[in-house]
C-alpha cells in the first residue's frame, strides 16, 4: 500500500518536471520569436532609411547637374520625357515668330516640333479625326517630347478617357488688331514671305473705305475667332455672339490652358515659358532677343484706322465679347507673369521659391 502511494507521488513528480521543463521550453520559443519580429521590424527600418538616403542624394546628384551644367542636361525624368505641348496657334498673333523660336530650339533642347496641317484650314475636327488624333500623338513614343501646333480649335483630351492631357499654350491679341492684320495681310502679305501672292492682292481698298460701305472682310463678324479657338470643338462654339461660347473660353483659358499669352508682350510669355518649361524653353529669352525672330513678322503695309472706323467696329456685340474675352486673358497673363518675376533694374529676374516642406513623418 505504502509502496504503491510512494510510486504514484514519484511519478507525479516526474510529470510535473516534464511540464516545468516544457513551459520553460515554450516560454523560450515565444520569446525568440518575439526578438526575431523586432529584429525584423528594426532591419526593415534601417533598409527604409537607407533607401531614403540614397533617393534624397540621388535627387540632389541630379539637381546638382540641372543647376551647374546647363548645356549638358541629359537627365530628364520620365515625366518630362513623356511630355506633349499643344499650342493651337490663333492667325495673326505673331505665331510665326513663335514657332521659329520652337523649331531654333528644337534641335538643342532634345525635344520635337510638328505641324499639324488641316485640310482646307477648317479649325474643327470631326470626331473620328479627333480620335486619330489624340490617339497618335499620345501613343507615338519616337516623336516625344513633343510639341504640336497647327490653326485648331482647342480639344479636350479628358472626354477621351486620356489619362495623360497635353499641355496646352496660346497666344491671344487685340481682336481689332489682329482683324486689321489680316485685312492687309491677305491684300499685301508681310516680310516673311514678301513675294507670295496673297488672295486678295491687287485690292487697295483701306479699312475704312470697307467699313463705310458696309464689306464683307471688315464685317465684325470675322472677329468671332479667338472665343471659338478657345471654346473648342462643339456647334454652340460657332455661334457668333453666344455668351455661353465666351464663358466656355474664360473656363478653358483659366482651367485647361498652362498659359495664354498676348502678343502685345510676345518677349514676356517666351520668358514665361522659359522659367517654367525649362525642358523646352531653356534659352529661348536669349534667342528671342537676339535673334532674327525678336521683330515680328510685319504685314508689309497697315493703315492706321479712323477714329470713326474703330467707333463703329466697337459697337458691335461679336468686338465687345471678343474684346471681353481678350482683356480677361491679359489679367490672367499679367497676373502670371507677376508672380513669377520681380523687376530688378528694369529688367524681369525670377523670384526664388517660396515653399518648402516641414513636418515630414513618419521619420
Ligand atoms: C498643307 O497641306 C496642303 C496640301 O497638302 C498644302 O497645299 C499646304 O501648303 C500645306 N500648308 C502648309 C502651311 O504647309
Ligand atoms: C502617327 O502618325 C504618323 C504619321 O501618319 C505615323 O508615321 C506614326 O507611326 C503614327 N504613330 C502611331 C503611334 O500611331
Amino acid at each position: 500500500m505504502r509502496g504503491i502511494q510512494l510510486h504514484l507521488r514519484r511519478t507525479a513528480l516526474i510529470v510535473l518536471l516534464l511540464m516545468c521543463v516544457g513551459l520553460f521550453f515554450c516560454t523560450h520559443l515565444l520569446l525568440e520569436i518575439s526578438n526575431l519580429k523586432d529584429a525584423r521590424v528594426k532591419l526593415e527600418m534601417e533598409v527604409a532609411q537607407l533607401q531614403h538616403t540614397l533617393d534624397t542624394s540621388d535627387i540632389s546628384r541630379s539637381r546638382r547637374l540641372y543647376a551647374t551644367n546647363e548645356q549638358i542636361r541629359d537627365v530628364y525624368s520620365p515625366y518630362e520625357e513623356d511630355m506633349i505641348i499643344l499650342y493651337n496657334r490663333v492667325p495673326k498673333t505673331g505665331s510665326t515668330s513663335f514657332a521659329g523660336i520652337a523649331y531654333d530650339l528644337c534641335k538643342r533642347n532634345k525635344f520635337h516640333v510638328l505641324h499639324v496641317n488641316i485640310t482646307r484650314n477648317a479649325h474643327t475636327l470631326s470626331l473620328v479625326d479627333q480620335v486619330r488624333f489624340i490617339q497618335n500623338i499620345t501613343e507615338w513614343a519616337g516623336k516625344k517630347p513633343a510639341m504640336y501646333h497647327g490653326h485648331f480649335s482647342y480639344i479636350d483630351f479628358s472626354k477621351f478617357g486620356y489619362y495623360r492631357r497635353p499641355i496646352y499654350i496660346n497666344i491671344i491679341r487685340d481682336p481689332l488688331d489682329r482683324m486689321l492684320s489680316y485685312y492687309y495681310f491677305i491684300r499685301y502679305g508681310d516680310d516673311f514671305r514678301p513675294n507670295l501672292k496673297r488672295k486678295k492682292a491687287g485690292d487697295k481698298e483701306s479699312f475704312d473705305e470697307c467699313v463705310e460701305k458696309g464689306g464683307h472682310d471688315c464685317d465684325p463678324e470675322n472677329l468671332w475667332l479667338q472665343i471659338p479657338f478657345f471654346c473648342g470643338q462643339s456647334a454652340g462654339c460657332r455661334n457668333s455672339g453666344s455668351r455661353w461660347a465666351l464663358e466656355e473660353a474664360k473656363h478653358n483659358l483659366v482651367n485647361n490652358y498652362f498659359v495664354v499669352g498676348i502678343t502685345e508682350e510676345l518677349s514676356d510669355f517666351i520668358a514665361v515659358l522659359e522659367a517654367t518649361l525649362p525642358r523646352f524653353f531653356r534659352g529661348a529669352t536669349d534667342l528671342y532677343n537676339n535673334g532674327h525672330h525678336s521683330h515680328l513678322r510685319k504685314t508689309a503695309v497697315k493703315i492706321t484706322p479712323k477714329p470713326e472706323t474703330i467707333a463703329k467696329i466697337q459697337e458691335s456685340t461679336v468686338w465687345k465679347m471678343e474684346n471681353e474675352f481678350y482683356e480677361f486673358a491679359v489679367e490672367q497673363f499679367h497676373f502670371i507673369k507677376n508672380q513669377i518675376f520681380e523687376i530688378v533694374d528694369g529688367s524681369y529676374v525670377p523670384k526664388g521659391r517660396r515653399f518648402t516642406y516641414e513636418k515630414i513623418r513618419p521619420r
